[in-house]
């Protein structure tokens, strides 16, 4: 099945509603600044890299709405990119895209033409989708050569199509081995409490025909002990210069899990995920998200009565990953020390 989580075509932009996933798989449009900021706070559209598309996007279509009213000047859209920036804190995709945008128009907002401005913030955006597209073939590519044959791969949250301008970041991997023949079956997490394991991976998994069971998450550990998993694979939000990772909460425990029982632990990202300016996990912002998404589950209306804790990510350390595929090549454990060497390459 051939689908694109985020379409830009004839100046309209458009977006799975991922909300509505798998009742109804529907496009929507977003014409303005707010749609896109309550689209992404909304989890319509969700998943680092595809947030981080959608933002620029949403740059370029404010900047256009800006220059038909003659406002369109730095203050006006760096209120927007702040706005964007903050709209979903953890994933540091979004604000790197938003930043190129910025880039773009410092870079051509001299050009006497308001319109060359307006073609090149087009052209940015349009190359930060492409480019995401390519990198999730590359991730897939290095990452399948980690795929054996006949094997039964573990994922959580949705790391796939939907979250990115391509195949994705995980599920790209496991789209490439089965692409080379080998046989595969994911164990997709359920991923309290939005689903997107649930909702959206094994919808989209089943779609281009990989056999997937789904799981709750706290049945993890018991599928490892009975030597049903043989690889668990994550896509990542933000990863730290020591390769600390930030991932959807529910990741650590799988990692932990998969070290006990001595169980490959991949991550798969672009570098537009690494933030070089942290040193550590530890400085990552996590996003803590409304009691509602906890309650609603349960039918709970009484919400008042009730205290809820609903961090949306969590940090797994460095050392209990085993390698980080990325686009230019694979970051094998120990990760603190190759991740140094890759980025001072
Ligand atoms: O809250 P979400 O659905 O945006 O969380 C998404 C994840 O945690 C993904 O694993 C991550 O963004 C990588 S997507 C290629």
């Amino acid at each position: 099945m051939n689908i694109e989580s985020i379409v830009f075509e004839n100046n309209t932009l458009r977006i799975i509603n991922q909300k509505e996933l798998p009742q109804t798989f529907k496009y929507i449009t977003l014409s303005t600044l707010s749609n896109v900021i309550d689209a992404i706070k909304s989890l319509k559209v969700r998943g680092a890299p595809a947030i981080g598309i959608l933002a620029a996007y949403g740059m370029y279509k404010h900047a256009e709405f800006l220059y038909s009213k003659n406002q369109l000047n730095i203050n006006n859209l760096t209120q927007a990119a702040d706005a964007l920036k903050s709209s979903r804190p953890t994933a540091v995709n979004l604000g790197w895209a938003v930043d190129k945008m910025m880039k773009a128009f410092l870079k051509y907002s001299g050009s006497p033409i308001d319109d060359v401005l307006l073609s090149k913030l087009k052209e940015t955006a349009v190359n930060i989708h492409l480019n995401d597209k390519n990198t999730c073939a590359s991730i897939g590519k290095f990452g399948a050569q980690l795929i054996k044959d006949r094997s039964n791969i573990l994922t959580h949250c949705n790391a796939g199509i939907l979250a990115t301008g391509g195949r994705g970041t995980a599920l790209s991997v496991i789209y490439e081995a089965k692409k080379q023949g080998k046989n595969i079956h994911v164990y997709v997490d359920e991923t309290r409490p939005v689903g997107q394991g649930a909702r959206l991976t094994y919808w989209e998994l089943t779609k281009n025909n990989i056999p997937a069971t789904l799981i709750a998450d706290n049945m993890a550990a018991s599928l490892m002990q009975l030597n049903k998993i043989d690889s668990v694979i994550v896509g990542a939000d933000r990863i730290a210069k020591n390769g600390d990772t930030a991932n959807k909460i529910g990741t650590y425990s799988l990692a932990v899990l998969a070290y006990y029982h001595q169980i490959p632990f991949y991550v798969a990202a672009p570098l537009s995920t690494f933030d070089f300016s942290i040193e550590s996990g530890g400085e990552i912002p996590i996003e803590f998200r409304n009691k509602e998404e906890i309650l609603a589950f349960w039918n709970i209306d009484n919400k008042n009565d009730y205290n809820v804790y609903n961090p949306a990510f969590d940090v797994t350390p460095n050392h209990l990953i085993s390698g980080i595929i990325t686009e230019k090549g694979i970051i094998k454990n120990p990760v603190e020390l190759n991740l140094k060497q890759f980025y001072t390459n």
